[in-house]
């Protein structure tokens, strides 16, 4: 359900775009189809908890030199990028941690998204995914998902 709202929000995130493009007749259309008013936007609103654990911190700073280039700042997707990881479909019953490790070992095969394949992540130790994985949890409980 949650995607196909996301879905609706670009839909209508992209028809406002177009209408702010038809607003502004001296921008080069081509342009504004390469890097749309939409590209990069994050795609779900996230609340950030008042405080991190200590672990958590150091997730959150390897996750933004490594991740967050492409799963937008606080794991709140990036529009024509990654998706959000502050997610639903990234509850832990439904992506443990190994799906992490695996993630950034391996990479992952486009299977939720239209996003493309995600490559693997050769920057990022196995000990700093778990505590990017320590930061994710504790952003994701913060929004509810459990
Ligand atoms: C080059 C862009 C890019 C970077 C950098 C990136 N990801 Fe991803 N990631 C993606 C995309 C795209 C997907 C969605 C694949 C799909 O369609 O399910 C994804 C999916 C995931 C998933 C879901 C895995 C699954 O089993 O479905 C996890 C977890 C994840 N990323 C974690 C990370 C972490 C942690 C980092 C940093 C170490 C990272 N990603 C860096 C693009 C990226």
């Amino acid at each position: 359900m949650k995607i196909t709202f996301i879905a609706g929000a670009a839909v209508i995130a992209a028809a406002l775009g177009t209408y702010a493009f038809t607003r502004l007749p001296d921008q080069d259309p081509q342009i504004q189809q390469e890097s749309g008013p939409t590209e990069g936007a994050a795609m779900v609103v996230v609340t950030l908890p008042e405080s991190l654990s200590p672990e958590a911190s150091m997730g959150k700073r390897a996750f933004d030199a490594v991740c967050a280039d492409c799963h937008g700042t606080d794991a709140a997707g990036k529009m024509g990028f990654a998706p959000p990881l502050i997610h639903k479909i990234y509850e832990p019953s439904h992506h443990g941690d190994m799906a992490f490790l695996l993630a950034a070992q391996n990479g992952v095969r486009a299977h939720h998204w239209k996003f493309g394949d995600m490559p693997p992540q050769p920057r990022v130790t196995p000990a700093e995914v778990r505590t990017i994985i320590a930061y994710v949890r504790e952003v994701q409980r913060t929004n509810g998902i459990n």
